[in-house]
């Protein structure tokens, strides 16, 4: 039982973790409505205005980065652009903890 139990935590935690952030947190709802083109997020391509594409979602890295445990620099090249590929790469899939600090800045989903 407690095996199981187990087994359903870890299925959980990579569901969470292959969605980034799809789910739970207060700004997805707050942000649930609305949709950004590529085109838009392009349009916030500096460290002072930060827009980061992540997955299906959009985020708003301009506060964040600044207290970014890798540093401000790593998340700058992706301002205005897909991160997925440059946060997938660097941060462990388990530590579920940044992926509900990400939540906290999501501010809509891509639109296609
Ligand atoms: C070369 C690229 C990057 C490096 C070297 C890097 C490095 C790190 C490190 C060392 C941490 C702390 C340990 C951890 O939680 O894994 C961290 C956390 C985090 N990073 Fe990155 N990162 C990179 C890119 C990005 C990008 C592109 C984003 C988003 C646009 C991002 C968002 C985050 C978030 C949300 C956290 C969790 C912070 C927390 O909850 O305290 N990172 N990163």
């Amino acid at each position: 039982m407690l095996v199981a139990r187990r087994t359903l935590a870890v299925l959980i935690s990579v569901a969470a973790v292959t969605g980034i952030a799809t789910s739970g947190a207060s700004a997805t709802s707050a942000a649930a409505g609305k949709s950004y083109t590529a085109a838009q997020v392009k349009a916030h391509s500096t460290p002072s205005n930060c827009w980061v594409i992540l997955k299906n979602g959009v985020y708003n890295m301009t506060a964040f980065s600044k207290s970014h445990s890798g540093g401000a620099a790593v998340i700058e090249p992706v301002c205005g652009k897909d991160g997925t590929k440059a946060f997938l790469g660097q941060h462990s899939s388990t530590a579920t903890a940044k992926y509900a600090t990400l939540n906290q800045y999501r501010i809509g989903t891509l639109k296609k």
